[in-house]
């Protein structure tokens, strides 16, 4: 789909649907050049989501499409993008070729400005129309080509391209996510981390396993032994121009299927856990907006991506594998393997990168899909500041985070008996969330971080127009994005 900014000043071009956003309690205006059946207007409230189609009579539209913005004080970036998303699919739905969003001055000022308007509008319009059709063989394809947003100057542009930018790495995100584990192995997702790569401002390293042998990572080769497909290791970076502010690590559970292991899982909808890749996705999504949008900070992206697989080289419970930074663990359960494989990409980081933050991603436990559900992903911070960041990133993309415990007694509860560390709780602890980030804490030593359980985040949410459903989300890397450009 082709999205443009349309600017006030020219004439309304043709469009198969012209789609008008009317807040609650406020008479809609029709612009200039389009005419409508008399009384069609009337009794339409603009409550948040009601519609009304209109075919219009004369002029450069052929249909009107009524979308209540709900009241001005409620409007925020979310109700933005689920209105651009109900705009689009409405106009999918009617076969147009082409539709007109228009951005009247008092919709972009109730949304915070046209700036912000025009990026929600634009993320809303093309996640709202996201379809994954490419392992179809005849692809439906679609007909709603061009979407033009119509208001303001160059502010709401601004947006657009932003929201543009935004947007399709959420998409490149989906893509990777809903690719089924046979089609996108270790080697391929490291395949399309290597593609990210541009000259002078992203570069691309690939561990194989001789490189990761080399630098002992014993934790990742532990769970990738049970597999014949080989793992990887992705370093990407990017340098801003300018001097940087500092030095940020993102980190990626990169597991593009999660069996269990010899722990092997129930066979019920053990199809979802080709999910289970989503914290690499999210990381390289980051990359795939860094391509265009500067951010002040080196950015350091890195996945652990393996299978986890049950055969007879794989792990067995009991089994002692030690850590990149000579931590010996006792694997309990090979089914706590993202643990494992974060363990030694957080130790990586440490070592390698020196940064001044980390940030990990992973779908880490179902007890925070049990906790949280699928519209907030868990997060435990070292600091309050960071915290509160990450926290309000998420509130304004939609990709919203929950703060969780993470105390001394979590930390206790996963001493080993055997090696340092076991890779699940002992005892009656509970709180299994909790758990998966207290193993995780030695291996960042006293770096800031911050862990993002994104397992109920990453799919199946309820539908919010521009996300949701059985399909990947493509949580974080928008979020991470507005965590980069606005932190402290
Ligand atoms: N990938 C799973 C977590 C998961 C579960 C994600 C359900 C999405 C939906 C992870 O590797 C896992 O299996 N975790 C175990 C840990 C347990 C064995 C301590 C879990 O949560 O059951
Ligand atoms: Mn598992
Ligand atoms: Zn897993």
């Amino acid at each position: 789909m082709n999205l443009t900014h349309q600017p006030l000043s020219r004439r309304l071009s043709r469009t198969d649907l012209l789609a008008l956003f009317v807040l609650e309690g406020e008479r809609p205006g029709l612009p200039k050049g389009v005419e409508v059946p008399p009384g069609a207007l009337k009794g339409f409230k603009g409550e948040f989501r009601e519609t009304r189609e209109i075919h219009a009579v004369a002029g450069s539209a052929a249909r009107v499409l009524l979308l209540g913005l709900g009241k001005e004080k409620a409007l925020d970036a979310e109700r933005t993008r689920r209105v651009a998303a109900l705009a689009v699919q409405r106009s999918e739905a009617a076969g147009c070729a082409s539709a007109t969003l228009l951005a009247e001055e008092g919709f972009a000022e109730a949304a915070g400005g046209a700036e912000r308007c025009g990026l929600a509008l634009a993320e809303g319009a093309l996640l709202g129309s996201y379809r994954f059709e490419r392992r179809k063989s005849k692809p439906k394809g679609r007909r709603l080509r061009a979407v033009a947003i119509r208001g303001g100057g160059a502010e709401l542009a601004r947006g657009v391209g932003k929201g543009a930018v935004l947007a399709q790495a959420n998409v490149f995100v989906r893509d990777l996510q809903n690719e089924p584990a046979n089609l996108l192995t270790p080697r391929d997702l490291a395949a399309a981390a290597r593609k990210l790569a541009k000259p002078g401002r992203v570069r691309c390293r690939i561990l194989d396993e001789r490189a990761m042998k080399r630098l002992g990572m014993g934790l990742l080769l532990g769970v990738a032994r049970g597999s014949v497909e080989p793992p990887r290791f992705v370093h990407l970076v990017y340098k801003p121009r300018r001097r940087a502010r500092g030095r940020v690590a993102l980190v990626g559970k990169g597991l593009t299927f999660d069996s269990g292991g010899i722990s092997i899982k129930p066979s019920s909808k053990m199809d979802e856990m080709r999910f289970d890749m989503s914290g690499a996705g999210a990381v390289l999504g980051v990359f795939h907006a860094l391509r265009t949008l500067d951010v002040p900070f080196e950015v350091h992206g890195l996945a652990a991506c393996t299978e986890n697989m049950p055969d007879g080289a794989a792990t067995k419970p009991g089994d002692i594998h030690t850590a990149m930074d000579g931590t010996t663990v006792e694997v309990l359960n090979t089914d706590a393997e993202g643990r494992l494989v974060l363990g030694d990409a957080l130790a990586y980081a440490v070592a390698k990168v020196e940064p001044d933050v980390i940030v990990d991603l992973a779908t880490l436990t179902g007890a925070v899909v049990t906790a949280l559900g699928h519209e907030f992903a868990g997060v435990f911070a070292t600091s309050a500041k960071l915290r509160d960041e990450l926290v309000s990133a998420g509130e304004e993309t939609g990709e919203r985070l929950w703060p969780l415990p993470l105390t001394d007694v979590h930390k206790e509860a996963m001493k080993g008996s055997f090696g340092d560390l076991k890779n699940i709780s002992g005892g009656d602890l509970g709180a299994g969330s909790s758990a998966g980030a207290a193993f995780l804490a030695p291996f960042v030593k006293d770096v800031e971080w911050a862990h993002l359980d994104i397992a109920g985040t990453a799919w199946g949410g309820t539908n919010r127009d521009w996300v949701g459903g059985p399909m990947g989300s493509g949580f974080g890397a928008r979020l991470l994005v507005r965590w980069l450009e606005t932190r402290k």
